[in-house]
């Protein structure tokens, strides 16, 4: 079925302004639908099949959102909080228009990869304990984590309320000395994702997750050219190879 859609909604939702804005340059004769200069801001048409012209530009149709994002500390992964910032509080406004939410959950004290999307069949996808998507983080870690860590994450540990770990790849890094001990720096890939997985991980084989980032979500990988708190949208192949890996 067509979708019908009124103009000033278009418009703003396109991210061309606020709806009073939009009204007034809708009044002054910028705006055509299909060539024809149109003044009545409520005026419905179909998006998809209709051509929506600001001053020269056309207006392109979209109601999904995929965007990128280096989630800094400091930012809980919620859509609104009374207290604290959240990751919806780092998107222009054009872009919270169309109400994108976090896939999954980073804590406030990790940074790194954050996907916000729209897409409620794809986020879905993306968290279904089924999938097994694959998660890879970097940590720094308190302790001297070896070779006995690496065979007791591939068995799979037990969390202290009991819950089994799925088989998860943890390759060592560098190690540092530092007054208090040493600090080895990490990857880890997971498959699952319950709730402080990695640091609960790590406090299994008794040593302490100091700092801790996520690089990739299944193929989609974290932009190092973003700065921490930066975002932008998906690519073209970014999205499909999305939409492809958990069918
Ligand atoms: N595991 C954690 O412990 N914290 C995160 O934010 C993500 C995975």
């Amino acid at each position: 079925m067509a979708k019908r859609m009124r103009l000033d909604k278009l418009l703003s939702n396109m991210g061309f302004g606020t709806r009073s804005e939009i009204r007034k340059v809708v009044k002054q004769g910028r705006v055509t639908v299909d060539g024809v200069i149109v003044k009545d801001f409520g005026m419905l048409l179909d998006p998809e099949a209709q051509t929506v012209m600001f001053d020269d530009e056309t207006v392109i149709y979209k109601d999904t959102i995929y965007v990128m994002l280096n989630k800094p500390q400091g930012v809980i992964s919620a859509t609104e909080d009374k207290r604290e910032r959240t990751v919806l509080d780092l998107l222009d406004p054009e872009d919270q228009v169309l109400q994108p939410f976090p896939v999954g959950r980073l804590d406030k004290d990790t940074e790194g990869l954050l996907l916000l999307t729209n897409d409620g069949k794809l986020a879905h996808e993306l968290l279904s304990p089924k999938k097994h998507v694959p998660k890879t983080y970097e940590a720094l870690v308190h302790g001297d984590v070896d070779a006995s860590d690496q065979d007791a994450f591939a068995q799979g540990v037990t969390l202290e309320d009991g819950y089994e770990t799925m088989p998860a790849k943890l390759i060592i890094g560098e190690k540092e000395s530092r007054e208090d001990g040493v600090y080895s720096s990490i990857t880890l890939t997971i498959h699952e994702g319950k709730f402080h997985q990695v640091k609960r991980m790590f406090e299994s084989v008794g040593k302490k997750v100091v700092y801790l980032r996520r690089i990739s979500m299944g193929p989609l990988l974290l932009d190092e050219s973003l700065p921490l708190g930066a975002y932008r949208p998906l690519t073209e192949a970014e999205l499909e190879s999305l939409q492809n890996a958990h069918r």
